[in-house]
């Protein structure tokens, strides 16, 4: 019995130290405050203990440090480097100034000329991409951003707005609203190509599609908004191409004859239009690689292999622009990369051939509609890309302003100035008056030196003498001079020294 008691007694011991051992590793966190008694390390406990009995526990007074107490650690983090992924961009605020001028022309030019604004999904389903974008192109085949969902949806990031314009046009019963339905948006899109310049996986585009109308009066007025647009934004070089690319009529006749051209020259393809012979050969035209280039040139011309009704709408197309004196260039090898163009289809370059890329792009697409299930209804429409205007901008070296800054700073002194320069910034906003403030700088000096940064050209003087007074001082900051009014009489006296 007492050999049983003592062995359960070890185990009981053994048991102990274990606990103790860990508690070790969690008291490794914990500093005990001076005087406390606490119990020693199980290390020391267990190094002493005696055969037989299990060890008394000892305690040992932490003693105070002498001098400060020392300071609670930092706590410290294992560093992980953040960056944004390859081909996104941040929009700093120094950057702005050029989207703010964007988004007000855009929104500015579509009003004048009758387009109302669209907001469509980030994502949708992904077959909306891969019939409307089109099975063959290099955004459906290379470029889309899809993913499942867990419920097992299969969606993508939308490459471009069309599709999903179209969608919500047939969706919304957008055929029962006076036709054409012009509409417009802006936001941005996602393609998940190589990086470069002008290039980016997430970019914005602003887009307009006018739905519902097959006469070349629409075509001409999408061109025009954008040249509107690009002429409001002062941007000087820029040059226009179109070209005209049939209708389901016109085109097998052409396919046919091209096909037997680029069949005598398959050895001189780059790997990317082999596959283009096979399923799109039109696409074979759009090649950006120099030798593909090179026998594009020299290709059978889709302009002379109309049909009546295609030749008609682009001759039409063509007196239009030159009434309105829009300057052109007929490009017949101009195809765009999309499977949905029907007749008209344009781009506009800086420089044609250059890196950056087109500014934007469109043309006409008579049956995307009706592919949707949608009643037969042409449209036409373009985008541009708000990244490339403004690399176009600032290689044109075209100063955008800023916005306006106040004309008068705020300056608040002691908790009694904060407490009532917080009201008096609010009178402010209620009266609509633009007014500087930098109520987390306690210093008169701090806050002199960003009303002079941000060229205030009055400065209002709250301390705790004037909140007392009922008075401010306000200050010239040219001259320099100070003069203290009554509070009450604020308004008044700033409209009087800025109409001077
Ligand atoms: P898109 O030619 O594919 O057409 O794109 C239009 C514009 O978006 C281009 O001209 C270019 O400025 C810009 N863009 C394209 N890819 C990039 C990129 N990776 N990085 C930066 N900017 C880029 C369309 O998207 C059609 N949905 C246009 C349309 C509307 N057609 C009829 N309606």
């Amino acid at each position: 019995m007492a050999l049983q008691s003592s062995r359960i007694a070890r185990l009981n011991f053994e048991f102990i130290n274990k606990i103790m051992a860990r508690k070790k590793i969690i008291k490794t966190h914990y500093k005990a405050k001076p005087g406390r008694r606490v119990r020693q390390s199980a290390k020391l406990s267990a190094g002493k203990k005696k055969r037989g009995r299990p060890a008394k526990r000892k305690t040992r007074v932490i003693k105070a440090k002498r001098g400060r107490p020392s300071k609670p650690r930092k706590p410290t983090f294992a560093k992980i480097r953040i960056q944004a992924p390859r081909g996104v961009h941040d929009i700093l605020p120094e950057e702005q100034k050029y989207w703010d001028k964007i988004r007000t022309i855009v929104s500015q030019v579509a009003i004048s000329y009758g387009f109302k604004r669209i907001d469509v999904p980030v994502f949708e389903d992904i077959n909306l991409f891969i019939k409307g974008t089109g099975q063959t192109t290099d955004i459906v085949q290379k470029e889309m951003y899809t993913f499942k969902t867990k419920g097992g949806e299969h969606f993508a990031l939308r490459p471009e707005f069309t599709p999903g314009i179209v969608r919500a046009y047939i969706e919304h019963g957008m055929k029962n609203l006076p036709q054409p339905v012009k509409l417009y948006t802006l936001g941005p899109v996602f393609r998940h190509n190589k990086p470069q310049a002008g290039r980016y996986r997430q970019f914005y585009q602003f887009n307009f599609e006018i739905i519902g109308d097959a006469n070349p009066v629409s075509d001409v007025q999408t061109i025009q908004v954008f040249i509107a647009i690009l002429k409001k934004l002062n941007l000087k070089k820029f040059t226009f191409y179109i070209n005209s690319i049939g209708c389901p009529l016109c085109v097998p006749q052409y396919k046919k004859v091209l096909v037997s051209y680029y069949r005598q020259h398959l050895s001189k393809l780059c790997f990317d239009c082999e596959r283009r012979f096979k399923e799109n050969p039109l696409r074979l035209l759009d090649c950006k690689k120099e030798k593909c280039k090179r026998l594009a040139n020299k290709s059978p011309q889709i302009l002379d292999l109309l049909c009546e009704e295609c030749h008609n709408h682009f001759k039409e197309v063509l007196e239009l622009l030159d009434e309105l004196e829009i300057p052109y260039i007929l490009d017949p090898q101009l195809v765009r990369g999309l499977d949905y163009y029907t007749r008209t289809v344009f781009e506009i370059w800086e420089e044609k051939g250059d890196a950056l890329g087109s500014l934007l792009g469109g043309g006409r697409y008579d049956n995307l509609v009706e592919m949707f299930k949608g009643k037969s209804t042409p449209a036409v429409g373009a985008a541009a890309g708000i990244e490339r205007i403004i690399a176009s901008l600032k290689k044109q070296d075209i100063k955008i302003s800023e916005k306006e800054k106040p004309k008068i700073f705020l300056i608040q002194l002691g908790e009694l100035g904060k407490r009532r320069g917080l009201k008096l910034f609010e009178e402010f906003q209620s009266k609509g008056i633009k007014i500087g403030e930098a109520f987390s700088k306690p210093s008169i000096k701090s806050q002199l030196k960003i009303a002079d940064k941000e060229g205030a050209q009055l400065t209002l003087i709250l301390g705790q003498r004037e909140v007392l007074e009922d008075n401010i001082i306000i200050r010239d900051m040219t001259s320099g001079a100070q003069e203290t009014v009554a509070l009450e009489r604020v308004f008044q006296e700033i409209k009087k020294r800025l109409k001077k």
